[in-house]
């Protein structure tokens, strides 16, 4: 069903319009097997996840300005694009959970209006409504004013209370992967890249930055210009407004946060400058001049979200010895893999977050060493096969493979350690083949050859064969593009760190007293020849080893090890009070297993404000194991929802129903 706004003889032609065009885009002809990097990219641009008419008219700037009202909790906004029209005469936008108020056609100042039509938007839409805009062959510019809603799913609007100052809200938007179009109406697919500016007006007492060029100060009147003059792609349009301050580490980067974040922030990142560095030793110069962060507040759903010249990043990163500073690495990483070449529908997620985990380990191996960033690579291929096992028993068994088929499905439920782990593994393996001098000259020039562009998997398939002789026999790519599981040929890589851990674990299980602290005493000559004693004490401390180290040594205790035991295991190294996010979440998953009550209350302060859905997600998943403790997921759950991110919300409510 259709809803109509404007006027009635114009529904028909529009209906029609966009049949005809929804046609035209999804009837592309095969690509053809060409090998100049131009025609390469001139491959077929569909995307299942956006309605927009993409190959006939498209937004090539857009320009926003946006008034934040925090009392309403809505943006009243207003959307003009410049469009490259290759002479239709009907637009289609994507629009999910937007008011839409009137359109108008023509420059800003001299625009007049004109009809438009929005579908009907189900229940349960993943895609939202199309936006079907009539517009002239010559019409270059449309405006669409609008306002959000409370279904505008991109959009976190918190209380006070929700943030660490408690003194000031603060609102922040996460476009990926198609949740831009509930906070803008445009063309919401990878697909296509477009430059954009911006006018926002926010309270007085607080910032607006955006993924764009920002002012590292508060000004007086609440409105910030913000320019990007990149063309990116519209899942990487993104805007925070808070209580912000900043702190440079350098003249190209430094970290956006809540004042009373600032101290742990400034120490936690303060390696931002090397990082970046490396990256840009290892492919090429960073493309985008400024790189900073900006903390969020805790429920925040990613660890990190990689909008261009401001990665998002969670405060559970901040772990106060730089142990979890590997997402970085990540998010930086996709200034190259991701921002600069983009993945053209979300079928090929995997050519943004497996380029992006081999980019991170390469960063990583770069700062710390090959062993650290080895047993980055182990722990992370555990969780893979992990991952397979539940694929495969689950209604997608098919999404093991690295080129997905999403049609119909919410790209959100398919983003798995598929894309991640074996996307990296393929990379790695490849490396090994090739060499590692080979593989960093191949993917220089990938980075060059489509920066700004957007690819799909047949294009990265013909270009790596066109820059480096692979037959099917010596290397396997269609197993690992297009086979679910993991290949043959998928390399190994073991840590001696973390099989002693592993060890360190069977140890304790048979005696637990090993990590005890144990006394010993040992023998001296005073200078007059008389021999004296001094005690020494050899204890086992958190800080000797990494946070993959204990995670290994957490995951190889029994799943059936007993409360006492864990009681015992927190004496001497206190996981549950830790403060370090990621081992917090393995206990704790533990911990509900065995029924160690002690922790319960701790479990409850973490899934109290935690919104990053990486652990919340698993520890109610845990809970869901029995229905007493389901029980009590659902009163967390009630309890703390409006913590949580709606992408995290979704997860759990879908969990807690099943
Ligand atoms: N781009 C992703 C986050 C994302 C993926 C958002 C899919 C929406 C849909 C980001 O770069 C990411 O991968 N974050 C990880 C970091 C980790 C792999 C180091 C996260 O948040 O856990
Ligand atoms: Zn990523």
């Amino acid at each position: 069903m259709i809803i109509v706004v404007g006027k009635l003889r114009w529904i028909c032609f529009l209906i029609i319009g966009f049949l005809v065009s929804y046609c035209i885009v999804s009837c592309d002809p095969e690509p053809k097997n060409t090998s100049t990097t131009t025609e390469l990219l001139a491959d077929s641009t569909y995307d299942d996840h956006s309605y927009s008419n993409l190959k006939k008219i498209r937004t090539t700037h857009l320009d926003l300005e946006l008034d934040v009202n925090f009392n309403t909790k809505i943006i009243y906004g207003v959307a003009r694009h410049t469009m490259d029209n290759k002479g239709c005469d009907t637009a289609i936008f994507d629009s999910k959970g937007l008011h839409i108020q009137k359109i108008t056609i023509g420059p800003k100042g001299q625009e007049r209006e004109t009809d438009f039509v929005i579908g009907n938007m189900d229940k349960d839409s993943i895609l939202g409504q199309p936006l079907l805009v009539k517009v002239q062959q010559d019409t270059k510019f449309i405006n669409i004013y609008y306002q959000t809603t409370e279904q505008s799913a991109a959009l976190d609007w918190l209380d006070p209370e929700q943030t660490s100052s408690k003194k000031h809200p603060f609102l922040y938007t996460q476009g990926q992967a198609i949740l831009t179009r509930t906070w803008i109406p445009l063309q919401d697919s990878p697909s296509n890249r477009f430059t954009y500016s911006a006018k926002v007006n926010v309270p007085k007492e607080l910032m607006a930055v955006m993924s764009a060029t920002n002012n590292h100060h508060k000004n007086e009147n609440g409105e910030y210009y913000f320019e990007m003059e990149q063309a990116i792609p519209s899942y990487l349009i993104a805007l925070g407004v808070g209580d912000l301050q900043y702190h440079a580490f350098d003249k190209r980067c430094g970290v956006f946060c809540e004042p009373q974040l600032m101290s742990a922030c400034s120490n936690e990142f303060s390696d931002l400058p090397a990082m970046i560095s490396a990256a840009e030793r290892l492919y090429g110069k960073y493309q985008w001049k400024q790189y900073d962060l900006l903390v969020l507040p805790y429920s925040f759903p990613f660890g990190g979200m990689e909008n261009p010249r401001l990665t998002f990043v969670s405060p559970t990163i901040i772990a106060g010895d730089k142990s979890l500073v590997s997402v970085i690495a990540h998010e930086l990483a996709h200034s190259w893999s991701g921002n600069l070449v983009t993945n053209r529908s979300w079928d090929d997620f995997w050519l943004n977050e497996g380029f992006t985990v081999y980019f991170e380990h390469r960063i990583m191996e770069q700062l710390k060493g090959k062993e650290i960033a080895d047993i980055l690579s182990e722990i992370e291929f555990y969780e893979l096969e992990d991952e397979i096992k539940r694929i495969e028993k689950s209604n997608h068994p098919e999404d093991s493979r690295l080129v997905l088929d999403l049609e119909g499905r919410d790209p959100d439920d398919a983003m798995t350690d598929i894309a991640y782990v074996k996307g990296a593994y393929f990379l790695k393996t490849l490396e090994r083949k090739i060499g590692r001098k080979k593989m960093d000259a191949f993917l220089n020039d990938y980075f060059k050859d489509f920066a700004f562009e957007t690819v799909n998997t047949s294009i990265f398939e013909r270009y790596l064969k066109k820059k480096i002789q692979l037959n099917s026999a010596s290397f396997n790519t269609n197993d690992w593009f297009y086979k679910k599981g993991i290949p043959k040929n998928c390399i190994t890589i073991h840590s001696t760190r973390l099989r002693k851990m592993e060890a360190l674990a069977n140890q304790f299980v048979a005696n637990p007293k090993v990590l005890a602290p144990k006394k010993f005493f040992k023998y001296f000559r005073k200078r007059n020849g008389r021999r004296y004693k001094k005690m020494f004490v050899e204890k086992i401390e958190r800080k000797d080893h990494i946070v993959q180290e204990w995670m290994t040594f957490i995951r190889q205790l029994p799943d059936d090890i007993g409360a006492e035991k864990m009681r015992i295991v927190d004496k001497y190294l206190h996981f549950t009070t830790c403060g370090n996010s990621e081992i917090q979440t393995e206990w704790f998953i533990l911990g509900i297993r065995n029924k160690y009550n002690a922790q319960r209350s701790k479990i409850e302060d973490f899934i109290s404000k935690v919104g990053r859905r990486k652990y919340t997600l698993p520890i109610y998943e845990a809970l869901c194991e029995t229905p007493e403790n389901k029980a009590w997921a659902n009163e967390l759950f009630n309890e703390y929802k409006a913590n949580y991110h709606t992408v995290t919300r979704n997860s759990i409510a879908k969990l807690l129903k099943k």
